[in-house]
Protein backbone atom coordinates (compact mmCIF):
# COMPACT_ATOMS: atom_id res chain seq x y z
CA UNK A 1 0.00 0.00 0.00
CA UNK A 2 1.26 3.35 -0.78
CA UNK A 3 2.18 5.72 1.93
CA UNK A 4 -0.32 8.05 2.41
CA UNK A 5 -0.10 12.01 1.87
CA UNK A 6 -1.68 12.60 4.99
CA UNK A 7 1.21 12.87 6.98
CA UNK A 8 -0.32 15.92 8.59
CA UNK A 9 -1.57 14.45 12.47
CA UNK A 10 -4.03 16.69 12.96
CA UNK A 11 -5.93 16.20 9.43
CA UNK A 12 -6.04 12.71 11.23
CA UNK A 13 -7.59 14.08 14.51
CA UNK A 14 -10.01 16.06 12.60
CA UNK A 15 -10.98 13.74 10.81
CA UNK A 16 -11.60 11.08 13.60
CA UNK A 17 -13.30 13.97 15.36
CA UNK A 18 -15.70 13.84 12.75
CA UNK A 19 -16.58 10.38 12.37
CA UNK A 20 -16.15 9.96 16.17
CA UNK A 21 -18.97 12.89 16.90
CA UNK A 22 -21.64 11.52 14.25
CA UNK A 23 -24.27 10.59 16.17
CA UNK A 24 -22.33 10.60 19.03
CA UNK A 25 -22.17 13.69 20.56
CA UNK A 26 -25.02 12.97 23.35
CA UNK A 27 -22.54 10.26 24.99
CA UNK A 28 -19.28 12.20 24.25
CA UNK A 29 -20.78 15.51 25.89
CA UNK A 30 -21.83 13.37 28.67
CA UNK A 31 -18.17 11.87 28.58
CA UNK A 32 -16.87 15.13 28.93
CA UNK A 33 -19.33 16.30 31.76
CA UNK A 34 -17.97 12.94 33.51
CA UNK A 35 -14.32 14.27 32.81
CA UNK A 36 -15.18 17.62 34.14
CA UNK A 37 -16.73 17.24 37.47
CA UNK A 38 -13.41 14.54 37.85
CA UNK A 39 -11.36 17.04 37.13
CA UNK A 40 -12.62 19.51 39.85
CA UNK A 41 -12.79 17.09 42.43
CA UNK A 42 -9.19 17.14 42.46
CA UNK A 43 -8.51 20.75 43.70
CA UNK A 44 -11.28 20.48 45.94
CA UNK A 45 -9.65 17.55 48.18
CA UNK A 46 -6.75 19.44 48.07
CA UNK A 47 -8.38 22.62 49.16
CA UNK A 48 -10.47 20.37 51.82
CA UNK A 49 -6.86 19.43 53.77
CA UNK A 50 -6.28 23.68 54.32
CA UNK A 51 -9.67 23.75 56.38
CA UNK A 52 -9.40 20.04 58.85
CA UNK A 53 -5.52 20.53 59.53
CA UNK A 54 -5.98 24.62 60.36
CA UNK A 55 -9.24 24.50 61.75
CA UNK A 56 -9.90 20.36 62.90
CA UNK A 57 -6.19 19.45 64.31
CA UNK A 58 -4.74 23.19 65.10
CA UNK A 59 -7.54 25.04 66.23
CA UNK A 60 -10.06 22.29 67.27
CA UNK A 61 -13.16 23.88 65.72
CA UNK A 62 -16.05 21.98 66.70
CA UNK A 63 -17.67 23.18 63.55
CA UNK A 64 -15.58 22.00 61.16
CA UNK A 65 -14.60 18.07 62.87
CA UNK A 66 -18.13 17.62 62.48
CA UNK A 67 -18.73 18.92 58.93
CA UNK A 68 -15.48 18.00 57.09
CA UNK A 69 -15.92 14.38 56.67
CA UNK A 70 -19.61 14.61 54.97
CA UNK A 71 -17.79 17.23 52.82
CA UNK A 72 -14.58 15.08 52.08
CA UNK A 73 -17.39 11.89 51.27
CA UNK A 74 -19.17 14.07 48.69
CA UNK A 75 -16.46 14.96 47.29
CA UNK A 76 -15.48 11.25 46.77
CA UNK A 77 -19.26 10.60 45.40
CA UNK A 78 -18.89 12.97 43.34
CA UNK A 79 -15.42 11.93 41.98
CA UNK A 80 -16.79 8.20 41.63
CA UNK A 81 -20.08 9.40 39.46
CA UNK A 82 -17.71 11.58 37.07
CA UNK A 83 -15.22 8.52 37.07
CA UNK A 84 -18.22 6.21 35.89
CA UNK A 85 -19.88 8.37 33.56
CA UNK A 86 -16.03 8.97 31.90
CA UNK A 87 -15.25 5.56 31.38
CA UNK A 88 -19.15 4.05 30.13
CA UNK A 89 -19.06 6.63 27.73
CA UNK A 90 -15.90 7.14 26.44
CA UNK A 91 -16.38 3.36 25.57
CA UNK A 92 -19.31 3.77 23.86
CA UNK A 93 -18.15 6.51 21.71
CA UNK A 94 -14.98 4.48 20.74
CA UNK A 95 -16.72 1.02 20.42
CA UNK A 96 -18.83 2.71 17.76
CA UNK A 97 -15.73 4.76 16.15
CA UNK A 98 -13.80 1.02 16.11
CA UNK A 99 -17.44 -0.07 14.22
CA UNK A 100 -18.10 2.48 11.96
CA UNK A 101 -13.85 2.71 10.92
CA UNK A 102 -14.25 -1.12 10.59
CA UNK A 103 -17.36 -1.05 8.12
CA UNK A 104 -15.55 2.03 6.31
CA UNK A 105 -12.53 -0.31 5.54
CA UNK A 106 -14.72 -3.24 4.78
CA UNK A 107 -16.75 -1.09 2.21
CA UNK A 108 -13.91 -0.28 0.38
CA UNK A 109 -12.31 -3.04 1.05
CA UNK A 110 -15.43 -4.82 -1.52
CA UNK A 111 -15.02 -1.84 -4.06
CA UNK A 112 -11.07 -2.16 -4.55
CA UNK A 113 -9.42 -3.05 -7.92
CA UNK A 114 -8.32 -6.78 -8.31
CA UNK A 115 -5.02 -4.76 -9.31
CA UNK A 116 -4.83 -3.21 -5.11
CA UNK A 117 -4.83 -7.11 -3.70
CA UNK A 118 -2.88 -8.74 -6.06
CA UNK A 119 0.06 -6.06 -4.58
CA UNK A 120 -1.05 -5.99 -0.92
CA UNK A 121 -0.52 -8.62 1.18
CA UNK A 122 -3.35 -10.02 2.96
CA UNK A 123 -1.65 -10.26 6.53
CA UNK A 124 -1.65 -6.42 6.13
CA UNK A 125 -5.20 -5.62 5.49
CA UNK A 126 -6.41 -8.08 8.01
CA UNK A 127 -3.82 -6.32 10.91
CA UNK A 128 -5.42 -2.74 9.76
CA UNK A 129 -9.02 -4.08 9.95
CA UNK A 130 -8.50 -6.12 13.50
CA UNK A 131 -5.65 -4.24 15.07
CA UNK A 132 -4.51 -0.48 14.30
CA UNK A 133 -8.41 0.28 14.12
CA UNK A 134 -8.44 -0.86 17.85
CA UNK A 135 -4.93 0.77 18.62
CA UNK A 136 -6.53 4.50 17.10
CA UNK A 137 -9.61 4.23 19.06
CA UNK A 138 -8.24 2.94 22.48
CA UNK A 139 -5.46 5.88 21.64
CA UNK A 140 -7.93 8.54 20.77
CA UNK A 141 -10.26 7.74 23.81
CA UNK A 142 -7.40 7.77 26.23
CA UNK A 143 -5.61 10.68 24.48
CA UNK A 144 -9.46 12.74 25.21
CA UNK A 145 -9.49 11.99 28.29
CA UNK A 146 -5.46 13.12 29.19
CA UNK A 147 -6.39 16.38 27.35
CA UNK A 148 -9.27 17.45 28.64
CA UNK A 149 -9.74 15.78 32.42
CA UNK A 150 -6.06 15.62 33.15
CA UNK A 151 -5.64 19.77 31.93
CA UNK A 152 -8.54 20.78 33.62
CA UNK A 153 -7.18 18.94 36.83
CA UNK A 154 -3.76 20.26 36.29
CA UNK A 155 -4.87 24.07 36.03
CA UNK A 156 -7.59 23.56 38.87
CA UNK A 157 -4.44 22.57 41.07
CA UNK A 158 -2.44 24.94 39.84
CA UNK A 159 -4.87 27.84 40.19
CA UNK A 160 -5.12 26.38 44.09
CA UNK A 161 -1.50 26.71 44.75
CA UNK A 162 -0.97 29.71 43.48
CA UNK A 163 -3.95 31.33 45.54
CA UNK A 164 -1.97 29.33 48.70
CA UNK A 165 1.00 30.61 47.80
CA UNK A 166 2.59 31.98 44.42
CA UNK A 167 5.94 32.06 44.92
CA UNK A 168 6.17 28.62 45.59
CA UNK A 169 4.18 28.04 42.45
CA UNK A 170 6.37 29.46 40.70
CA UNK A 171 9.43 27.50 41.18
CA UNK A 172 7.12 24.50 40.83
CA UNK A 173 6.63 25.79 37.17
CA UNK A 174 10.45 26.57 36.24
CA UNK A 175 10.39 22.85 35.46
CA UNK A 176 7.80 22.94 32.77
CA UNK A 177 10.16 24.33 29.73
CA UNK A 178 12.35 21.48 29.87
CA UNK A 179 9.35 19.27 29.88
CA UNK A 180 8.02 20.80 26.61
CA UNK A 181 11.12 20.79 25.21
CA UNK A 182 11.72 17.18 25.68
CA UNK A 183 8.58 16.05 24.42
CA UNK A 184 8.66 17.91 21.49
CA UNK A 185 12.56 16.76 20.56
CA UNK A 186 10.49 13.00 21.07
CA UNK A 187 8.04 13.66 18.46
CA UNK A 188 9.39 12.03 15.47
CA UNK A 189 10.93 9.32 16.89
CA UNK A 190 7.81 7.60 18.47
CA UNK A 191 5.88 8.19 15.43
CA UNK A 192 8.51 5.92 12.75
CA UNK A 193 8.93 3.47 16.27
CA UNK A 194 5.13 3.09 16.25
CA UNK A 195 4.78 3.12 12.50
CA UNK A 196 7.49 -0.21 12.78
CA UNK A 197 6.01 -2.02 15.29
CA UNK A 198 2.17 -1.84 13.88
CA UNK A 199 3.21 -2.64 10.45
CA UNK A 200 5.32 -5.52 12.14
CA UNK A 201 1.97 -6.97 13.21
CA UNK A 202 1.41 -7.50 9.63
CA UNK A 203 3.80 -9.45 8.85
CA UNK A 204 3.29 -12.07 11.53
CA UNK A 205 -0.19 -12.74 10.62
CA UNK A 206 1.31 -12.52 6.99
CA UNK A 207 3.77 -15.73 7.77
CA UNK A 208 0.84 -17.30 9.90
CA UNK A 209 -1.62 -16.94 6.99
CA UNK A 210 1.05 -18.72 5.08
CA UNK A 211 1.19 -21.36 6.58
CA UNK A 212 -2.12 -21.87 8.24
CA UNK A 213 -3.05 -22.25 4.11
CA UNK A 214 0.03 -24.04 2.81
CA UNK A 215 0.05 -26.59 5.72
CA UNK A 216 -0.06 -29.01 3.35
CA UNK A 217 3.19 -27.52 1.48
CA UNK A 218 4.87 -27.55 5.00
CA UNK A 219 4.29 -30.69 6.34
CA UNK A 220 5.46 -32.78 2.47
CA UNK A 221 8.36 -30.35 2.02
CA UNK A 222 10.01 -29.96 5.56
CA UNK A 223 9.28 -26.87 5.93
CA UNK A 224 9.44 -26.82 9.40
CA UNK A 225 12.53 -24.85 9.72
CA UNK A 226 12.55 -22.18 7.12
CA UNK A 227 8.62 -21.37 8.21
CA UNK A 228 10.04 -21.38 12.25
CA UNK A 229 13.08 -19.23 10.87
CA UNK A 230 10.56 -16.94 8.94
CA UNK A 231 8.01 -16.43 11.78
CA UNK A 232 10.70 -15.79 14.42
CA UNK A 233 12.17 -13.00 12.18
CA UNK A 234 8.85 -11.42 11.92
CA UNK A 235 7.63 -12.16 15.44
CA UNK A 236 11.45 -11.33 16.74
CA UNK A 237 10.91 -7.58 14.51
CA UNK A 238 7.59 -7.60 16.98
CA UNK A 239 9.45 -7.55 19.91
CA UNK A 240 12.09 -5.23 19.35
CA UNK A 241 9.94 -2.33 17.92
CA UNK A 242 7.89 -2.52 20.31
CA UNK A 243 10.98 -2.75 23.18
CA UNK A 244 12.12 0.48 21.17
CA UNK A 245 9.28 2.26 21.85
CA UNK A 246 8.76 1.31 25.33
CA UNK A 247 12.66 2.38 25.71
CA UNK A 248 11.51 5.85 24.04
CA UNK A 249 8.52 5.98 25.98
CA UNK A 250 10.47 4.94 29.24
CA UNK A 251 12.90 7.60 29.22
CA UNK A 252 11.10 10.17 27.87
CA UNK A 253 8.19 9.29 31.34
CA UNK A 254 12.04 8.92 33.70
CA UNK A 255 13.34 12.18 32.48
CA UNK A 256 10.36 14.23 32.79
CA UNK A 257 9.79 12.67 36.72
CA UNK A 258 13.51 13.91 36.93
CA UNK A 259 12.25 17.35 35.98
CA UNK A 260 9.38 17.02 38.68
CA UNK A 261 11.20 15.78 41.17
CA UNK A 262 13.81 18.39 41.16
CA UNK A 263 11.22 20.91 41.38
CA UNK A 264 9.32 19.42 44.53
CA UNK A 265 12.59 19.17 46.11
CA UNK A 266 13.53 22.70 45.27
CA UNK A 267 10.22 23.61 46.84
CA UNK A 268 10.83 21.68 50.17
CA UNK A 269 14.01 23.43 50.50
CA UNK A 270 12.87 26.86 49.65
CA UNK A 271 9.52 26.65 51.86
CA UNK A 272 11.83 26.30 55.11
CA UNK A 273 13.22 29.97 54.40
CA UNK A 274 11.79 32.20 56.54
CA UNK A 275 10.36 34.89 54.09
CA UNK A 276 7.74 31.62 52.86
CA UNK A 277 7.28 30.32 56.86
CA UNK A 278 5.88 33.39 57.74
CA UNK A 279 3.36 33.74 54.57
CA UNK A 280 2.03 29.75 55.00
CA UNK A 281 0.39 28.47 57.53
CA UNK A 282 0.67 24.35 58.40
CA UNK A 283 -2.74 23.87 56.37
CA UNK A 284 -1.91 25.80 53.58
CA UNK A 285 1.58 24.19 53.22
CA UNK A 286 -0.16 20.23 53.08
CA UNK A 287 -2.51 21.03 51.02
CA UNK A 288 -0.07 22.90 48.92
CA UNK A 289 1.99 19.61 49.35
CA UNK A 290 -1.40 17.22 48.25
CA UNK A 291 -1.84 19.38 45.49
CA UNK A 292 1.67 18.90 43.99
CA UNK A 293 1.65 15.24 44.55
CA UNK A 294 -1.86 15.30 42.72
CA UNK A 295 -0.20 16.92 40.13
CA UNK A 296 1.74 14.28 38.83
CA UNK A 297 -0.10 11.15 37.87
CA UNK A 298 -1.99 13.83 35.38
CA UNK A 299 1.08 15.15 34.67
CA UNK A 300 2.55 11.96 33.93
CA UNK A 301 -0.78 11.29 31.42
CA UNK A 302 -0.03 14.73 30.01
CA UNK A 303 3.66 13.79 29.15
CA UNK A 304 2.62 10.60 28.01
CA UNK A 305 -0.12 12.15 25.34
CA UNK A 306 2.86 12.87 22.84
CA UNK A 307 3.49 9.21 22.81
CA UNK A 308 -0.05 8.20 22.51
CA UNK A 309 -0.93 11.37 19.86
CA UNK A 310 1.95 9.78 17.76
CA UNK A 311 0.98 6.26 18.58
CA UNK A 312 -2.30 7.33 17.09
CA UNK A 313 -1.70 9.17 14.07
CA UNK A 314 0.41 6.37 12.85
CA UNK A 315 -2.45 3.84 13.65
CA UNK A 316 -4.68 6.83 11.71
CA UNK A 317 -2.62 6.26 8.97
CA UNK A 318 -3.07 2.85 8.09
CA UNK A 319 -6.31 3.00 8.44
CA UNK A 320 -7.56 5.62 6.55
CA UNK A 321 -4.76 4.61 3.74
CA UNK A 322 -7.17 1.86 3.18
CA UNK A 323 -10.42 3.87 3.89
CA UNK A 324 -8.91 6.13 1.20
CA UNK A 325 -7.56 3.59 -1.11
CA UNK A 326 -8.77 4.18 -5.12
CA UNK A 327 -11.79 2.66 -5.83
CA UNK A 328 -12.53 0.40 -8.76
CA UNK A 329 -12.94 2.62 -11.93
CA UNK A 330 -16.97 2.44 -11.94
CA UNK A 331 -17.26 5.95 -14.24
CA UNK A 332 -19.79 4.53 -16.75
CA UNK A 333 -23.13 5.29 -16.86
CA UNK A 334 -25.10 2.79 -19.15
CA UNK A 335 -27.09 0.99 -17.06
CA UNK A 336 -28.30 -1.54 -19.57
CA UNK A 337 -26.91 -4.15 -21.48
CA UNK A 338 -28.80 -6.63 -23.81
CA UNK A 339 -26.03 -8.26 -25.16
CA UNK A 340 -27.88 -8.73 -28.27
CA UNK A 341 -24.22 -7.91 -29.93
CA UNK A 342 -21.12 -9.33 -30.42
CA UNK A 343 -18.24 -8.60 -28.11
CA UNK A 344 -15.39 -7.15 -30.02
CA UNK A 345 -11.95 -6.30 -28.90
CA UNK A 346 -10.53 -3.51 -30.55
CA UNK A 347 -6.60 -3.08 -30.32
CA UNK A 348 -6.34 -4.11 -26.70
CA UNK A 349 -3.26 -4.24 -25.13
CA UNK A 350 -2.68 -4.78 -21.21
CA UNK A 351 0.07 -4.05 -19.01
CA UNK A 352 0.06 -5.12 -15.52
CA UNK A 353 0.99 -2.12 -13.45
CA UNK A 354 3.96 -3.82 -11.89
CA UNK A 355 5.43 -5.40 -15.06
CA UNK A 356 7.72 -3.66 -17.82
CA UNK A 357 6.12 -5.14 -20.93
CA UNK A 358 1.94 -5.67 -22.07
CA UNK A 359 1.37 -8.93 -21.13
CA UNK A 360 -1.63 -8.57 -23.85
CA UNK A 361 -0.31 -7.05 -27.08
CA UNK A 362 -2.72 -5.19 -29.25
CA UNK A 363 -5.55 -7.62 -29.60
CA UNK A 364 -8.54 -7.38 -31.78
CA UNK A 365 -11.08 -9.79 -31.68
CA UNK A 366 -14.84 -10.65 -32.38
CA UNK A 367 -16.94 -12.82 -30.03
CA UNK A 368 -20.19 -13.38 -31.76
CA UNK A 369 -23.68 -13.60 -29.63
CA UNK A 370 -24.39 -17.18 -29.23
CA UNK A 371 -20.74 -18.26 -30.18
CA UNK A 372 -18.17 -20.68 -28.79
CA UNK A 373 -14.79 -19.72 -28.35
CA UNK A 374 -12.03 -21.06 -27.44
CA UNK A 375 -8.89 -19.88 -26.37
CA UNK A 376 -5.55 -21.99 -26.40
CA UNK A 377 -1.76 -21.36 -26.29
CA UNK A 378 1.02 -22.06 -23.78
CA UNK A 379 1.04 -21.77 -20.32
CA UNK A 380 1.87 -18.01 -19.61
CA UNK A 381 0.61 -16.56 -22.64
CA UNK A 382 -2.04 -14.46 -21.58
CA UNK A 383 -5.44 -16.27 -21.51
CA UNK A 384 -6.60 -15.70 -18.13
CA UNK A 385 -5.58 -11.91 -18.22
CA UNK A 386 -7.39 -11.94 -21.80
CA UNK A 387 -10.65 -13.30 -20.71
CA UNK A 388 -10.34 -11.49 -17.05
CA UNK A 389 -10.25 -7.99 -19.24
CA UNK A 390 -14.67 -8.64 -20.30
CA UNK A 391 -15.68 -8.36 -17.12
CA UNK A 392 -13.11 -5.53 -16.62
CA UNK A 393 -11.25 -7.22 -13.14
CA UNK A 394 -8.67 -4.99 -15.42
CA UNK A 395 -9.29 -2.82 -17.51
CA UNK A 396 -7.06 -2.74 -20.79
CA UNK A 397 -4.21 -0.23 -20.44
CA UNK A 398 -5.12 0.70 -24.59
CA UNK A 399 -7.86 -0.09 -26.63
CA UNK A 400 -11.34 -0.83 -26.18
CA UNK A 401 -13.73 -3.75 -25.38
CA UNK A 402 -17.13 -3.28 -27.43
CA UNK A 403 -20.44 -4.71 -26.28
CA UNK A 404 -23.36 -4.46 -28.10
CA UNK A 405 -21.65 -1.67 -29.50
CA UNK A 406 -20.73 0.10 -26.16
CA UNK A 407 -17.25 0.88 -24.68
CA UNK A 408 -17.45 -1.34 -21.52
CA UNK A 409 -15.84 1.32 -19.90
CA UNK A 410 -18.68 3.61 -20.02
CA UNK A 411 -20.95 0.55 -18.43
CA UNK A 412 -22.01 0.74 -14.88
CA UNK A 413 -19.69 -2.47 -13.37
CA UNK A 414 -23.04 -4.10 -12.20
CA UNK A 415 -24.75 -3.88 -15.56
CA UNK A 416 -21.89 -5.39 -17.36
CA UNK A 417 -21.06 -8.18 -14.61
CA UNK A 418 -24.58 -8.69 -14.18
CA UNK A 419 -24.39 -10.33 -17.29
CA UNK A 420 -21.70 -12.72 -16.73
CA UNK A 421 -20.76 -16.20 -15.08
CA UNK A 422 -17.03 -16.63 -14.40
CA UNK A 423 -15.91 -19.78 -13.52
CA UNK A 424 -12.63 -19.21 -12.78
CA UNK A 425 -8.67 -21.25 -12.76
CA UNK A 426 -8.85 -21.91 -9.21
CA UNK A 427 -12.31 -22.74 -7.57
CA UNK A 428 -13.25 -20.36 -4.99
CA UNK A 429 -15.82 -21.40 -2.67
CA UNK A 430 -16.95 -20.27 0.77
CA UNK A 431 -16.95 -21.83 4.05
CA UNK A 432 -20.50 -22.36 4.04
CA UNK A 433 -22.72 -24.78 2.62
CA UNK A 434 -23.22 -26.18 -1.14
CA UNK A 435 -26.69 -24.84 -1.25
CA UNK A 436 -25.14 -21.22 0.14
CA UNK A 437 -22.06 -21.69 -2.28
CA UNK A 438 -23.99 -21.99 -5.18
CA UNK A 439 -26.49 -19.60 -4.57
CA UNK A 440 -24.25 -17.00 -4.35
CA UNK A 441 -25.21 -13.32 -4.84
CA UNK A 442 -28.55 -14.06 -5.83
CA UNK A 443 -31.92 -13.79 -4.38
CA UNK A 444 -35.25 -15.66 -4.48
CA UNK A 445 -33.95 -19.25 -5.66
CA UNK A 446 -35.95 -21.93 -4.81
CA UNK A 447 -34.95 -25.53 -4.05
CA UNK A 448 -35.80 -26.91 -7.09
CA UNK A 449 -33.71 -24.80 -9.51
CA UNK A 450 -30.61 -25.43 -6.80
CA UNK A 451 -31.02 -29.44 -7.65
CA UNK A 452 -31.28 -28.73 -11.61
CA UNK A 453 -28.04 -26.88 -11.33
CA UNK A 454 -26.35 -29.48 -9.31
CA UNK A 455 -28.05 -32.28 -11.94
CA UNK A 456 -27.22 -30.58 -14.68
CA UNK A 457 -23.55 -30.06 -13.32
CA UNK A 458 -23.23 -33.61 -12.31
CA UNK A 459 -22.53 -32.86 -8.99
CA UNK A 460 -25.89 -33.94 -7.48
CA UNK A 461 -25.00 -37.60 -6.79
CA UNK A 462 -21.79 -36.57 -4.64
CA UNK A 463 -23.80 -34.05 -2.79
CA UNK A 464 -26.20 -36.64 -1.65
CA UNK A 465 -23.98 -38.52 -0.12
CA UNK A 466 -22.59 -35.75 1.89
CA UNK A 467 -23.82 -36.25 5.68
CA UNK A 468 -26.71 -32.86 5.11
CA UNK A 469 -27.08 -33.02 1.59
CA UNK A 470 -27.21 -29.35 0.37
CA UNK A 471 -26.61 -28.23 3.54
CA UNK A 472 -23.35 -29.63 4.28
CA UNK A 473 -20.55 -26.86 4.60
CA UNK A 474 -17.51 -27.63 2.85
CA UNK A 475 -14.87 -25.99 4.84
CA UNK A 476 -12.70 -23.17 3.90
CA UNK A 477 -11.85 -22.94 -0.31
CA UNK A 478 -14.16 -26.35 0.05
CA UNK A 479 -11.11 -28.16 1.45
CA UNK A 480 -13.29 -31.35 2.42
CA UNK A 481 -14.26 -31.78 -1.91
CA UNK A 482 -11.86 -33.23 -4.51
CA UNK A 483 -10.88 -31.09 -6.99
CA UNK A 484 -13.50 -32.25 -9.53
CA UNK A 485 -16.39 -31.90 -7.11
CA UNK A 486 -15.31 -27.78 -6.41
CA UNK A 487 -14.91 -27.45 -10.20
CA UNK A 488 -18.42 -28.87 -10.64
CA UNK A 489 -19.89 -27.06 -7.48
CA UNK A 490 -18.33 -23.84 -9.66
CA UNK A 491 -20.17 -24.85 -12.83
CA UNK A 492 -23.26 -25.24 -10.59
CA UNK A 493 -23.08 -21.66 -9.74
CA UNK A 494 -22.74 -20.26 -13.09
CA UNK A 495 -26.02 -22.58 -14.10
CA UNK A 496 -27.95 -20.90 -11.41
CA UNK A 497 -26.57 -17.57 -12.35
CA UNK A 498 -27.72 -18.31 -16.15
CA UNK A 499 -26.23 -14.93 -17.65
CA UNK A 500 -25.78 -14.25 -21.38
CA UNK A 501 -21.90 -14.36 -21.44
CA UNK A 502 -19.76 -17.33 -19.82
CA UNK A 503 -16.54 -17.51 -19.10
CA UNK A 504 -14.63 -20.77 -18.23
CA UNK A 505 -10.99 -20.82 -17.30
CA UNK A 506 -10.27 -24.48 -17.58
CA UNK A 507 -8.06 -25.61 -14.10
CA UNK A 508 -4.94 -26.78 -14.92
CA UNK A 509 -4.93 -29.18 -12.82
CA UNK A 510 -5.78 -32.59 -14.53
CA UNK A 511 -8.51 -34.63 -13.16
CA UNK A 512 -9.34 -38.35 -13.94
CA UNK A 513 -10.99 -38.78 -17.04
CA UNK A 514 -14.12 -39.23 -15.83
CA UNK A 515 -14.13 -36.65 -13.51
CA UNK A 516 -13.00 -34.75 -16.60
CA UNK A 517 -16.19 -36.35 -19.13
CA UNK A 518 -18.34 -35.08 -16.25
CA UNK A 519 -17.31 -31.49 -16.48
CA UNK A 520 -17.00 -31.62 -20.26
CA UNK A 521 -20.63 -32.78 -19.97
CA UNK A 522 -22.06 -30.23 -17.66
CA UNK A 523 -20.14 -27.52 -19.45
CA UNK A 524 -21.74 -28.69 -23.21
CA UNK A 525 -25.47 -27.98 -21.67
CA UNK A 526 -24.37 -24.69 -19.53
CA UNK A 527 -23.16 -23.12 -22.85
CA UNK A 528 -26.40 -23.87 -25.10
CA UNK A 529 -28.26 -20.46 -25.86
CA UNK A 530 -25.05 -18.54 -24.63
CA UNK A 531 -21.92 -16.61 -25.77
CA UNK A 532 -19.18 -18.68 -23.99
CA UNK A 533 -15.29 -18.12 -23.67
CA UNK A 534 -13.46 -21.03 -22.43
CA UNK A 535 -9.98 -21.29 -21.78
CA UNK A 536 -8.80 -25.00 -22.83
CA UNK A 537 -5.60 -26.87 -21.92
CA UNK A 538 -7.07 -30.01 -23.22
CA UNK A 539 -7.92 -29.39 -26.31
CA UNK A 540 -10.24 -32.28 -27.02
CA UNK A 541 -12.51 -29.76 -24.71
CA UNK A 542 -12.46 -27.24 -28.15
CA UNK A 543 -12.91 -29.14 -31.45
CA UNK A 544 -16.64 -28.19 -31.28
CA UNK A 545 -15.51 -24.56 -30.82
CA UNK A 546 -17.01 -22.21 -33.51
CA UNK A 547 -13.72 -20.00 -33.18
CA UNK A 548 -10.61 -21.37 -31.73
CA UNK A 549 -8.33 -18.50 -30.67
CA UNK A 550 -4.47 -19.53 -30.90
CA UNK A 551 -2.14 -17.06 -28.84
CA UNK A 552 1.38 -16.89 -28.37
CA UNK A 553 2.93 -14.40 -26.03
CA UNK A 554 0.08 -12.19 -25.59
CA UNK A 555 -0.65 -12.08 -29.39
CA UNK A 556 -3.62 -14.12 -31.52
CA UNK A 557 -1.45 -15.78 -33.92
CA UNK A 558 -3.89 -18.10 -35.27
CA UNK A 559 -7.87 -18.63 -35.29
CA UNK A 560 -10.63 -20.78 -36.98
CA UNK A 561 -12.27 -23.59 -36.39
CA UNK A 562 -10.41 -27.10 -35.45
CA UNK A 563 -10.18 -28.16 -39.14
CA UNK A 564 -9.73 -25.35 -40.08
CA UNK A 565 -6.53 -24.94 -38.22
CA UNK A 566 -5.37 -28.54 -38.39
CA UNK A 567 -5.27 -28.15 -42.43
CA UNK A 568 -3.26 -24.92 -41.44
CA UNK A 569 -0.67 -27.35 -40.26
CA UNK A 570 1.00 -24.59 -37.89
CA UNK A 571 0.92 -23.71 -34.33
CA UNK A 572 -2.29 -25.52 -33.69
CA UNK A 573 -1.62 -28.67 -35.25
CA UNK A 574 1.62 -28.77 -33.53
CA UNK A 575 0.03 -28.12 -30.12
CA UNK A 576 -2.88 -30.80 -30.62
CA UNK A 577 -0.39 -33.62 -32.10
CA UNK A 578 2.04 -32.53 -28.61
CA UNK A 579 -1.45 -33.84 -26.52
CA UNK A 580 -2.35 -36.55 -28.88
CA UNK A 581 0.67 -38.63 -28.47
CA UNK A 582 1.48 -37.59 -25.38
N1 LIG B 1 -1.50 -10.22 -11.23
C1 LIG B 1 -0.44 -10.23 -12.04
N2 LIG B 1 0.50 -9.28 -11.93
C2 LIG B 1 1.57 -9.28 -12.74
N3 LIG B 1 1.78 -10.18 -13.72
C3 LIG B 1 0.88 -11.15 -13.88
C4 LIG B 1 -0.28 -11.23 -13.05
N4 LIG B 1 -1.01 -12.30 -13.44
C5 LIG B 1 -0.34 -12.86 -14.46
N5 LIG B 1 0.78 -12.18 -14.75
C6 LIG B 1 1.74 -12.47 -15.83
O1 LIG B 1 1.05 -12.34 -17.04
C7 LIG B 1 1.40 -13.38 -17.94
C8 LIG B 1 0.15 -14.06 -18.46
O2 LIG B 1 -0.50 -14.70 -17.40
P1 LIG B 1 -1.88 -15.46 -17.60
O3 LIG B 1 -2.34 -15.88 -16.27
O4 LIG B 1 -2.77 -14.62 -18.41
O5 LIG B 1 -1.41 -16.70 -18.45
P2 LIG B 1 -2.26 -17.94 -18.97
O6 LIG B 1 -2.14 -17.94 -20.45
O7 LIG B 1 -3.61 -17.91 -18.39
O8 LIG B 1 -1.45 -19.17 -18.39
P3 LIG B 1 -1.99 -20.60 -17.88
O9 LIG B 1 -2.27 -21.39 -19.07
O10 LIG B 1 -0.83 -21.14 -17.13
O11 LIG B 1 -3.16 -20.34 -17.03
C9 LIG B 1 2.33 -14.30 -17.17
O12 LIG B 1 3.62 -14.05 -17.63
C10 LIG B 1 2.20 -13.88 -15.74
O13 LIG B 1 3.45 -13.94 -15.11
MG1 LIG C 1 -4.56 -19.00 -16.94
Amino acid sequence: MEKSTQKNGWKIYKRLIRIALRNNSTPVAIAIFGMVITAVSDPALSAIMKPILDGGFIQRDPNVISLLPFGLFAIFIIRSFGIFLTIYFMAKVGRSLVYRLREMMFKNLLDLPVSFYDKTSSGDIMSRISHNVELLSSVAARSLIILIRDTLTIVGLLVWMFYLSWELTLIFLLAAPFIVLLVSSLNKKFRSLTHDAQNSVGGIIHVAQEVIQGNKIVKIFKGYEKETFRFENTNDDNRKAHMNLALTEGINSAVIMLIVGSALSGIILVSTFDFILETITVGSFVSFMFAMFMILGPARGLASINARLQQGIAAGENVFELIDENKENDKGNINNLNIENNIVFENVSFLYPNNNSPVIKNINLEIKVGEFIALVGMSGCGKSTLVNLIPRLYNPSSGKIKIDNIDTMDLTLNALRKNMSYVGQDTILFNDTVKNNIIYGQNNIDESSIISALEKSYSLEFVNEMPNGINTIIGENGVLLSGGQRQRLAIARAFLKDSPVLIFDEATSSLDSVSEKCIQKALDELKIGKTTIIIAHRLSTVEKANNIVVMENGSIIESGNHDDLISKKDYYYKLYNSQLFK
